[in-house]
């Protein structure tokens, strides 16, 4: 059976805390360090994608608060500009906290301000986290075969 959206996205969000905290204790093991960068923003990328694509949009639809939502895109732009700086960074460890540090806020806001919301207004959690579960199994089956 398909789990809830919301316990669906908050896994995703102790996953990348999780990474965080690896990522900061990795001290100078470069290659370590190298690999939980490229983790933190894929993970990071495919979690924006499916709340982008998915739970925003229906979301909005079932509280038709839509600056809710524009807030937590803009949070994603943002989010996804830090990220894109991280490969070709000259200071990896300064681009990756900078990744860490909006990300957590992001997160806090989501726990704090749009999970509340999402579980009152009746919403249809269990379909929306089997679609959000396909979705990411699709872009996953895609990466493989790239
Ligand atoms: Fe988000
Ligand atoms: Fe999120």
């Amino acid at each position: 059976m398909a789990q809830d959206a919301i316990a669906l996205l908050e896994a995703d969000h102790q996953r990348v805390e999780g990474l965080f905290r690896d990522f900061r204790s990795a001290g100078g093991d470069a290659a370590a360090r190298l690999h939980l960068a490229q983790i933190i923003c894929m993970e990071l990328t495919l979690h924006s994608m499916v709340e982008e694509e998915l739970f925003y949009p229906a979301l909005a639809r079932a509280t038709g608060d839509e600056q809710l939502v524009e807030r937590a895109r803009k949070e994603h732009q943002h989010l996804k500009e830090l990220i894109a700086r991280v490969p070709n960074a000259d200071n990896l460890d300064g681009a990756v906290e900078a990744v860490c540090r909006n990300a957590l806020v992001h997160i806090e806001a989501e726990r704090r301000d749009i999970f509340p919301k999402a579980k009152a207004c009746g919403m249809e959690l269990a379909t929306l986290g089997g679609r959000i579960q396909g979705r990411r199994a699709e872009v996953a089956t895609n990466v493989q075969e790239a």
